[in-house]
């Protein structure tokens, strides 16, 4: 049956034009009044007391620049979706421990928090949305978006009932869920639904039971701030049943790439007499450092999408538009359910997951199938705007490398560095309000040491994650150069790993250990991992002697920091590989979306006028970074790039992504990597 609209508000389809006479979705569900949110109490979903399948996508506004949101949100409903669905970060707005930032709130990231205008420009395109403030969240994002000053507090339980967790979360949810309590359907705003945890049947493992009293809190604190619509948890119900949720309490929606029709017959079994919906249907994939460029077959995805409309169910799309994860905020993996970084997978910058719509906003194959499938099935007809153009993309012409800044110049520009008698990790330096250092790199000096021949270097533990060892300025370990260099020395797959520090002794020499932080896991065994960053595992010997009293380095790149560097000399005739930074300045008429091409150099990550707009590695699959125009200004731009060996003498620009190797292969299922 159609549902074409007529009644309530003829007065508002007479006063458009023929062609307009539909009507949008917020005159069809709220026209005259509202009175009732989303209901599952029948086995079908209504909204204000009439029917409603939710046909929604998932768009992280911390993954688009927020000039952006308008766009993107507007090509989702042109699709013909009613619904955007978003994670809310942790980390981003609870920055440091207390401090908050919903924009403008002084946080590098602070022009993607504002979330509250996210919602309000969702409702003024005419979509309904789903919020998932987790806390945990995961979405291949820093720590699944826990701050990492969480960590600060010895042997907390993140993910669990422990109080020492538990008090953080409720203070920032009782910051939180106000702002979103305002912006309930029921309060004339978009947002219908709210997820409570993530995934959470899946922490089961390893001796971990889901831990129910933790569920059953966060549902109080939701309630206490005045959450009134439907809440819902998610898993994959025929691998996780109910237990990662709250039966009778939650409403438990799937998780899952194909076969739906188990995952709903799973789902209708655990819960009778109501809705079927799907949270995460996976329309792609994301990429690890190292591995192949993820693609989800068209016709494949065309075809799993229409068996969940006609189950029938509601679906949200994960991802419609992927975006990016700009700056040091990927997560990461852990393969073969290790509870230490032996089996660590780091997240590529690049979050494009091969959705309908590209990272840099443009369509696909698959937003075609989507549009034309949801125009089918879709029973309630409302008014689709047009299609808006895609935005003009660019390759200008390279730069070339101008300054650089050897790494003694860069420490200069370091005011917070803390000086240790023993080996400390990121997240315990006592800088930033004591909040310790969450993100970039951290250099562990030694000075004033005399090393015989062929002097050996060990680390106890593993690096976390990779290290760059310098003797007096000079690089010592093997550059990342192939895949297979992550087995060796300097990398987190190593144990109590050993570097010999050249062949000639040296009196009063300065060692330097710099390590970069990739990106802190963000799904599996979270409650039993420990995720400190930097050199923590254990000591670190030469010729077996513990080494003491370092100087420790906190290099976080921070935006008014890269903005203020001194020490910028013109390129040397005399070059030697190691960590440094390399300057460029971009002059244009006109700032238009385009991506820096990164294939010349080696391992690295490049700033855009102070902003880190996130990793590179020759390894790959990534090769290139989106840089959309919002970060460029019309005239002079500064960039510059962290290189850790080989830098290239020129930047290059191009108009599409490039990867390392495209390999086509068939989506994983989560259980691929968990087991
Ligand atoms: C669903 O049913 C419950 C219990 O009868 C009721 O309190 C609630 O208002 C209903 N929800 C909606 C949206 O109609
Ligand atoms: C709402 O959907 C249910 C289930 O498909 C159907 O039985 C019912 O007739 C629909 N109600 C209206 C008013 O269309
Ligand atoms: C540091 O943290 C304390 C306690 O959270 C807070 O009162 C103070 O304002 C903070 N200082 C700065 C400079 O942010
Ligand atoms: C490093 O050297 C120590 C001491 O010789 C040895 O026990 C250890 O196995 C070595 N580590 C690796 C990864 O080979
Ligand atoms: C040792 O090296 C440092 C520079 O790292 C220098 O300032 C100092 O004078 C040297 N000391 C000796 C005894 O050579
Ligand atoms: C940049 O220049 C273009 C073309 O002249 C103009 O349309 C645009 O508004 C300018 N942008 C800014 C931020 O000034």
């Amino acid at each position: 049956m159609i549902h074409i609209y007529s009644t309530v508000v003829s007065c508002v389809a007479m006063a458009l034009s023929v062609s307009a006479v539909l009507p949008t979705l917020y005159e069809y569900y709220t026209v005259p009044k509202i009175e009732t949110g989303l209901s599952a109490n029948q086995s079908y979903f209504t909204l204000n007391g009439r029917n409603i399948s939710l046909y929604s996508g998932t768009l992280h506004y911390f993954r688009v620049p927020k000039a952006y949101w308008r766009d993107r949100l507007r090509k989702m409903r042109a699709a013909g979706l009613n619904t955007v669905e978003t994670y809310i970060p942790w980390n981003l707005h609870e920055f440091e421990d207390g401090k908050y930032d919903f924009g403008k709130g002084g946080s590098d990231m602070q022009d993607f928090l504002d979330v509250k205008e996210f919602f309000e420009i969702a409702k003024e395109e005419d979509l309904f949305a789903i919020a998932r403030p987790g806390p945990f969240i995961c979405a291949e994002w820093e720590f699944g978006g826990f701050p990492s000053w969480l960590l600060r507090t010895k042997d907390i339980k993140v993910r669990t009932s422990d109080p020492k967790f538990m008090k953080y979360v409720t203070r920032y949810f009782n910051v939180l869920l106000p702002i979103l309590a305002l912006l309930q359907f029921s309060k004339g705003g978009p947002i219908v639904l709210f997820q409570i945890e993530n995934e959470y049947g899946s922490t089961e493992g390893n001796g971990f039971l889901p831990d129910r009293v933790y569920l059953r809190q966060l549902v109080d604190i939701y309630k206490k701030n005045g959450i009134r619509e439907l809440l819902v948890s998610s898993d994959s119900p025929t691998a996780h049943g109910d237990k990662g949720s709250l039966p009778g309490v939650l409403l438990q929606t799937a998780n899952f790439a194909g076969n739906p029709k188990a995952e709903f017959d799973k789902l209708k079994e655990l819960q009778h007499n109501k809705p079927t919906m799907s949270m995460e249907f996976w329309s792609g994939w994301f990429d690890h450092w190292s591995e192949y460029h993820h693609t989800r077959d068209d016709d494949d995805f065309g075809k799993v999408y229409e068996q969940i409309l006609t189950y029938p169910a509601s679906v949200n799309m994960y991802m419609f538009h992927g975006g990016t994860s700009f700056g040091f905020l990927n997560g990461a993996n852990v393969n073969n359910g290790a509870t230490d970084n032996s089996g660590y997978q780091p997240d590529t910058t690049s979050y494009d997951y091969d959705a309908p719509l590209t990272e840099a906003g443009d369509y696909t194959e698959k937003y075609v199938i989507v549009k034309k499938l949801l125009k089918k099935y879709n029973k309630v007809v409302t008014r689709i705007p047009v299609t808006p153009a895609i935005g003009e993309k660019i390759a200008y012409p390279k730069i070339s490398v101008e300054k650089e800044m050897l790494l003694d110049d860069i420490l200069a520009n370091i005011h917070n560095s803390v000086s240790s008698s023993n080996l400390i990790s990121m997240e315990n330096l006592p800088i930033n309000n004591n909040s310790g250092q969450s993100y970039g790199y951290i250099l562990y000096r030694k000075e004033n040491i005399d090393l015989s021949p062929n002097s050996i270097l060990t680390i106890e533990g593993r690096v976390c994650d990779s290290v760059v060892v310098l003797v007096n300025g000079m690089l010592i370990s093997k550059p990342l150069s192939y895949t297979e260099d992550l087995n060796g020395f300097g990398f987190w797959r190593l144990k109590n790993s050993n570097l010999t520090l050249g062949p000639r002794g040296l009196k009063n020499a300065t060692v330097d250990l710099l390590v970069e932080n990739w990106g802190r896991v963000n799904f599996g065994l979270l409650p039993q991992f420990n995720q400190f960053k930097g050199l923590w595992q254990g000591d670190v010997l030469i010729n077996k002697q513990k080494v003491t009293s370092w100087k420790i380095y906190p290099i976080e790149f921070k935006k008014s920091w890269n903005n203020n560097l001194v020490g910028w000399k013109p390129l040397s005739e005399r070059w030697a590989p190691g960590p440094s930074l390399y300057k460029a300045t971009l002059n244009i008429k006109e700032a238009k979306d385009t991506f820096i091409n990164m294939e010349a150099w080696t391992k690295g990550i490049v700033v855009v006028n102070g902003f880190v707009l996130g990793r590179y590695a020759r390894i790959g699959p990534q090769q290139s970074l989106y840089l959309p125009a919002p970060f460029l200004k019309n005239g002079t731009n500064s960039i510059f790039v962290f290189e850790h060996y080989m830098p290239a003498s020129e930047i290059k620009f191009c108009k599409s992504p490039h990867y390392k190797t495209i390999k086509k292969r068939g989506i994983q299922g989560r259980a691929a990597f968990k087991k």
